[in-house]
């Protein structure tokens, strides 16, 4: 199929020269003041080349996943809310810094999704994690709902949507019905993945204009079966069973 080109750019630390620094493909620009994209560090991109390998084993695509998957987490968090906060350090000395404001939760995109849930806990203690069975079609990409258990008092709380994949953002789209269904505002949910495809991030940034979205990369486009190319194949089937 048409792949679009995707951008090259010399990744490497301040310290090196443009020449010294190696050259890699880096994530496709998208336009949309919703959408974060990772900085593209020279520890984000070959990360992403040991699991994007088609060679790379279940337990290094899973060790790999989860620093990327981190990171991603990291940066979410970030999009939250902080309040000032002054505390008094040991020495009797004041620091003028923050505090997290607002309550959050998870909930995961099952089954590829659950993959992000053991980073989220990492970075905030006994946080609530809910769950989407959404299963996309294998001959058609179109996503089907079977399942949900969320947190009662999800309206109340920021939500951080998780799932590794956004191919035609269906699934995410559908995900996003279901929360508004229970009450989240568009502004209070914030969609992270790994990978991501611009015809996803334009049907989703279409028509939820004010989720925010958090990507590590976006690839130039999608194959003949929906699938993100040169992507990385299935996420959940490498995570969890191949
Ligand atoms: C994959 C992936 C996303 C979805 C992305 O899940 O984890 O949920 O497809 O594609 P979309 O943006 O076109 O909807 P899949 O349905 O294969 O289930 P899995 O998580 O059990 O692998
Ligand atoms: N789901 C995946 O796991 N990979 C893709 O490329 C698309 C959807």
């Amino acid at each position: 199929s048409d792949i679009r080109t995707a951008p090259t750019q010399s990744v490497g630390p301040e310290y090196q020269s443009e020449s010294q620094k190696p050259t890699a493909t880096v994530s496709t620009p998208v336009n949309f003041d919703n959408v974060t994209i990772l900085p593209q560090t020279p520890q984000l991109i070959a990360l992403l080349s040991i699991i994007r390998n088609r060679d790379t084993q279940r337990g290094d695509f899973v060790f790999y996943s989860n620093r990327i998957i981190r990171l991603l987490v990291e940066e979410g968090l970030n999009h939250l809310p902080t309040v000032e906060h002054t505390v008094t350090t040991p020495v009797g000395r004041p620091y003028d810094g923050l505090a997290f404001h607002g309550k959050i939760c998870g909930v995961s995109i099952m089954r590829a999704g659950e993959a992000m849930e053991q980073a989220l806990r990492e970075c905030c203690r006994s946080v609530r994690i809910g769950k989407i069975l959404i299963q996309r079609d294998e001959e058609t990409a179109q996503p089907k709902l079977f399942y949900d258990k969320l947190p009662e008092d999800i309206a109340d709380r920021w939500v951080l949507l998780l799932d590794p994949m956004f191919a035609t953002g269906g699934s995410a789209m559908m995900a996003v019905d279901v929360l508004k269904s229970r009450g989240v505002p568009d502004e209070r949910i914030l969609f992270l993945n790994v990978l991501a495809s611009p015809e996803g991030i334009t049907n989703f940034a279409t028509k939820f204009p004010k989720v925010r979205v958090v990507s590590a990369f976006v690839d130039p486009g999608l194959d003949e079966k929906n699938y993100i190319i040169p992507g990385l194949g299935d996420f959940g089937d490498r995570y969890y069973t191949r």
